[in-house]
Formats: structure tokens, C-alpha cells, sequence
């Protein structure tokens, strides 16, 4: 992509109405446009990099053998009236009639819409276990829309919904999806912390946050220092093994949101716990039959008897990543990406447009990073240098590659890693090694 055309309205002044980093440069990086309290658009910048968080996410979930499928926003009031939550759910469901006056809703989540599907082709316990999830935007009228997409009234989400036969086997779907999660957020580049949280009135130990730590994250949190060195995928399983004893392994090591911990209980010693604020990326749980029971969800069993199936549902927020992503990693001068998600992998500076071997270097370098499967962003810009390292420091791209009429008269171009701010001069074709390797 040549920067000359690329839509990318940076801004120069800091916004005064974002409160937190990440809302800040998402804006300043012209990454995204809010439309409404807590609705945004997502410009080209960061439209590719939302694309790239939702492909890991997804090849996580093929892997752990999750079926991908698409339901509908828009879902009829009478399923939720099956489920009891058409009244509960309140004010936070966006309620909408249609012109025939029949009530509908713009779904906050699908449990009650992926039970019907499944009733309505499910009927052998032979065909289980089943996880089915989907990556759909969800609309809930926060009352404190805040943060940017951290915080957003409409929100992309992966939800994947398990069903099995039986508590035995709802308990390994649970663990795929635990260490699914934990893989996924690696890919990100994030280190989450899984989290005992609120099961609710089911009960039972399977619900887990996934919280990245914070200053700015909006949960209360507690844990054992031991997890700040710790790589728990170190020693990790195949999703095919038994995942029993890695999952006791993890969740071993003492974690808990507010809601859960109790300092009179924790068994932690003071010294050794980790108070802290975190950003919820992910929830998952199960909850049993708390579903498939009043909307009759059964599958005939090895007798032929009727079993309602045992559930869970695993919640992934995919524009919320983004933003717990620029949390966890920026400087002063802007996003720093992980290269697994950069909006492109190198920024190709042009320090002289018109300098007709400086556009021939630049062109060649061009085609032939395209050519090795980079994603190029290629500042042909007609802009003074500083301004070009600015915006480049600020959009973070993992690599940038200046080229220069000074540097090629002695045979050099400039690589430069984003992260660490290393500078190093080597030849054209020693930079093209480098970056293609
Ligand atoms: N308003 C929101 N804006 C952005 N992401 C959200 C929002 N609400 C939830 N998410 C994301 O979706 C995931 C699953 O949501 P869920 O646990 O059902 O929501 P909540 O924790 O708000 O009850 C959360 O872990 C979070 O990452
Ligand atoms: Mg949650």
C-alpha cells in the first residue's frame, strides 16, 4: 500500500476526550472514527488490524476443533422469552419492533438463538460433542460506554457454545476452550492470566476470566507473583491429550477477580499476592443444563432415553483485544504492534520522492517485499522526513526500512525494529534478507 493514497486520517493534536493510551493513539493513528456513544467505525488501519486478531482467533478455534458458523444480529423477542432472560436481561438489550410489530432485539450474545439451532438438528447423542462458535458484532446499551472499543456499545465478539452428553464431557470441551484461550492470547503477543470468576447460581468451579494486567484495566484482580514470570504453555498439551492435569497444573497457581477473592480465605500469603487492575479479554463457562432445560434441548441417550445436553459458552472480545493490545504495549511516540497483528509487517520510508534512485531503490525493495508475502507500507508521501518517522513511530509497524539519497550513495539503506528503537545500516540486499528470513 503507497501512503499517497492510503486513507489514513492521523491526527496531529492529542483528542482530549479520549481518557485512556490506547483510545488515544487508536485515534491519533487514525484507526478508527466514533459514530455514536460507544459505536465506532474502523477506518483501513484498523480494519486490517481487527481482521488479524479475528484470523488467530479463529485458527485457535479450528484447532481445538470449534465449527465455524454465522448467526444473525438481529434475533426474534420469543426465543428469549423461552430462556426467562427476555425480561431479565433489562436495559442493556437494544429492543426493536419490526414493521409487523413483532418484537426483536439486536442480540447481546446467542446462547438462546445456538440452542435452537441445535434442538432443531440434534437428536442422537451420537453426534456429540459439538462446539459451535461465531465471530458477530453484539450490541449492548452499556450505560458507561468509555474507553474506546475497550468499553463499546456495539463490539465484535467470538462466542463458541459446547454441548455433551454429560458433565465428564462438558469438562473436557471446557478445558479445549481453556487452553485454546491461552494459545490464542500467546499469538497476540499478550500474556492473560486466567482467572477464577463468578459462576453465578450454577455453581462449580468452571469459570474462568482471561485478564491482562493494567493500570488502566476496569476489574480489581489477585494474584500469586508467580505468575508474572510464568509461561504456562511451556510444558503445554496437545488439545488431543488428557488436558486434566495441565489445566489442575494452571489453575493451581493462585488467581481470582474481586468478585471472587475473599482475603480472609485467600490461601496466599500477603506478601506473595499481586494486587492489581485488568482488562477482561475472554470469559468462558459452563453452565450445565441452565439452558438446554427449559428450552428443551435433548438428545436421545445409549438407551434411548431423553438427556437435555450440558452446555458452555466461551467468550472472546475481539475489538477489545485491540485496545488491551496498545495497553500492554506503546511508548511515547506510539503503537508498538506484535508482528503477529501489525497492520503491515514493514513500513518502506522514501526520505527523498523525486530523487529518481531513491524511487528506484524504493520501487525495487517495493515489489520484492510484496513478492515475499509482506504486507509493505510504502511512505511515497511528499512529507518532510521528521514528519514520516513521526507518523511511522505512531501507526507501529514492526520494521521500518528508510531509504535515502545520503545512505545509497554509500551503498546503505536503515533497518530499524520499532520495539527496541535498534538502528542498523546494512546494504539493500542484506535489508532484504533480513526481512524476508
Ligand atoms: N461492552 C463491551 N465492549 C467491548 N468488549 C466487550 C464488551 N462487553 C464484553 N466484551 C468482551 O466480550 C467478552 C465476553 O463477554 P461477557 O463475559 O459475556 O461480558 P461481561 O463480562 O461484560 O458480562 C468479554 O470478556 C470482553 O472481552
Ligand atoms: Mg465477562
Amino acid at each position: 500500500m503507497r501512503l499517497s493514497s492510503f486513507f489514513l486520517p492521523t491526527l496531529k493534536e492529542t483528542p482530549t476526550e479520549a481518557q485512556i493510551v490506547s483510545h488515544r493513539l487508536m485515534l491519533r493513528a487514525g484507526m478508527i472514527r466514533q459514530t455514536s456513544a460507544g459505536i465506532y467505525a474502523w477506518l483501513p488501519l484498523g480494519h486490517r488490524v481487527l481482521k488479524k486478531i479475528e484470523q488467530i482467533v479463529r485458527e485457535e478455534q479450528n484447532a481445538a476443533g470449534a465449527q465455524e458458523l454465522l448467526m444473525p444480529t438481529i434475533q426474534s423477542a420469543d426465543l428469549w422469552r423461552e430462556s426467562g432472560r427476555y425480561d431479565d436481561y433489562g436495559k442493556e438489550m437494544l429492543r426493536i419492533t419490526d414493521r409487523h410489530e413483532r418484537e426483536m432485539l439486536f442480540g447481546p450474545t446467542n446462547e438462546e438463538m445456538i440452542t435452537d439451532i441445535f434442538r432443531s438438528f440434534v437428536k442422537s447423542y451420537r453426534q456429540l460433542p459439538l462446539n459451535l462458535y461465531h465471530i458477530q458484532w453484539k450490541f449492548r446499551d452499556e450505560i458507561r460506554p468509555r474507553f474506546g472499543v475497550m468499553r463499546g456499545r456495539e463490539f465484535l465478539m467470538k462466542d463458541a457454545y459446547s454441548f455433551d452428553i454429560d458433565a465428564d464431557s462438558a469438562r473436557r470441551s471446557y478445558q479445549k476452550m481453556f487452553l485454546a484461550y491461552l494459545r490464542t492470547y500467546a499469538r497476540l503477543g499478550l500474556k492473560a492470566i486466567p482467572m477464577r470468576a463468578d459462576t453465578g447460581p450454577i455453581g462449580g468451579d468452571l469459570s474462568h476470566e482471561f485478564i491482562i494486567l493494567a493500570e488502566t484495566g476496569e476489574s480489581g484482580v489477585f494474584c500469586h507473583k508467580d505468575w508474572m514470570e510464568l509461561d504456562v504453555l511451556k510444558d503445554a498439551p496437545n488439545v488431543e491429550d488428557d488436558l486434566q492435569p495441565f489445566f489442575d497444573q494452571v489453575t493451581a497457581i493462585y488467581a481470582a477477580t474481586d468478585e471472587k477473592h475473599d482475603a480472609a480465605t485467600c490461601p496466599v500469603a500477603e506478601s506473595d499476592l499481586v494486587s492489581a487492575r485488568g482488562i477482561e479479554v475472554g470469559h468462558i463457562f459452563n453452565f450445565g443444563t441452565k439452558y438446554s432445560k427449559p428450552m428443551n434441548a435433548v438428545v436421545a441417550g445409549p438407551n434411548g432415553e431423553s438427556i437435555p445436553v450440558e452446555m458452555g459458552s466461551y467468550g472472546i472480545g475481539v475489538s477489545r483485544l485491540m485496545g488491551a493490545i496498545i495497553e500492554a504495549s506503546h511508548d511515547d511516540n506510539g503503537i508498538i504492534w506484535p508482528d503477529s497483528v501489525a497492520p503491515f509487517n514493514v513500513g518502506l520510508i522514501n526520505l527523498k520522492v523525486g530523487d529518481a534512485e531513491t524511487d528506484r531503490v524504493c520501487l525495487d525493495l517495493y515489489g520484492k517485499l510484496q513478492a515475499a508475502g509482506l504486507d509493505v507500507a510504502y511512505d511515497d508521501r511528499d512529507e518532510r522526513p521528521g514528519a514520516k518517522f513521526a507518523d511511522m513511530d505512531l501507526i507501529g509497524l514492526p520494521w521500518q526500512l528508510v531509504v535515502g539519497p545520503r545512505g545509497l550513495k554509500s551503498g546503505v539503506v536503515e533497518l530499524k525494529r520499532r520495539a527496541t528503537g535498534e538502528k542498523e545500516e546494512l546494504s539493500v540486499e542484506a535489508a532484504l534478507a533480513k526481512l524476508t528470513a
